[in-house]
């Protein structure tokens, strides 16, 4: 399985931390942002990855990862999206590098504390179709939410008013390659986006969704209450935390 990072955007949310470099470069307690993301594919055994760029100091990203030497890779890649068209257009930017491979998607912004390494084997195993990991949180309003019926999503609504469930849709996804092909249908949403969530609907109505509820914390660090508090947790214990050996 191939790792995508989705690292573009002009973080407005985040005004005017953001008004002269990318988001995905400002700190998280002792490390930018994007090596979190990083070490979580990387500790998942998700060694081949492509870093999607964009908006402001997308050059940056160079200069501070070079070919991934810090997180012991030999070859890092890297592509660059013109403009804020939304998750879904930043990850069809892949399409030529994935190559019919399956991926996993991790949104440059969030930060987990334990290790998906199990997720991604399960989604190795499994045949066709889409995988979501979900979280409990108090705040549900600010995400993708999701409604579930055993092991079945039924439906995942983005920032709703008044959210069915308390079970975030975390910014982690795992496709087949036929999600390239469900991003070149999609329509913009009122934001003028290409959402991911309704990719991941796609994936639903074919009914080949899988999801996982996710061991630990998460946070996502595109607001300046999340920034911070993404900043304690790290602080607090580490991230990307790995309990058992990662087979090559
Ligand atoms: C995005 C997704 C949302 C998801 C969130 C996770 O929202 O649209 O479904 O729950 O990431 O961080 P954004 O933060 O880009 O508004």
């Amino acid at each position: 399985m191939k790792g995508v990072i989705l690292a573009g955007g002009l973080g407005t949310r985040l005004f005017p931390l953001t008004k002269i470099t990318n988001k995905h470069l400002l700190p998280v307690y002792d490390r930018p942002m994007i090596y979190y993301p990083i070490e979580a594919l990387v500790r998942a055994g998700v060694t081949d990855i492509m870093v999607v760029t964009g908006g402001r100091k997308s050059g940056d990203f160079l200069s501070l990862l070079g070919n991934g030497e810090d997180f012991e890779l030999k070859h890092l890649n890297y592509t660059y999206q013109k403009g804020e068209g939304g998750i879904a257009e930043a990850l069809g930017l892949a399409e030529h590098w994935a190559a019919g491979d399956k991926i996993c998607v991790i949104l440059g912004d969030n930060i987990i504390q334990r290790n998906i390494v199990k997720m991604v084997r399960d989604f190795e195993a499994q045949e066709v179709g889409a995988k979501i990991l979900l979280k409990e949180v108090p705040d549900p309003e600010r995400f993708g939410v999701a409604e579930i019926d055993g092991d079945k999503v039924l439906s995942i609504v983005e920032k709703p008013k008044d959210p069915a469930t308390n079970l975030a849709v975390i910014g982690i996804y795992m496709y087949d390659p036929r999600v390239f092909q469900v991003i070149k249908e999609l329509e913009p949403s009122e934001r003028g986006e290409l959402e991911i969530t309704d990719v991941n609907n796609w994936y639903i109505r074919d009914g080949s969704m899988t999801y996982e509820v996710l061991d630990g914390w998460w946070t996502d660090a595109g607001t300046f209450d999340s920034l911070l508090h993404a900043s304690e947790l790290v602080s607090q214990g580490g991230a990307n935390l790995v309990d058992e050996p990662v087979a090559k």
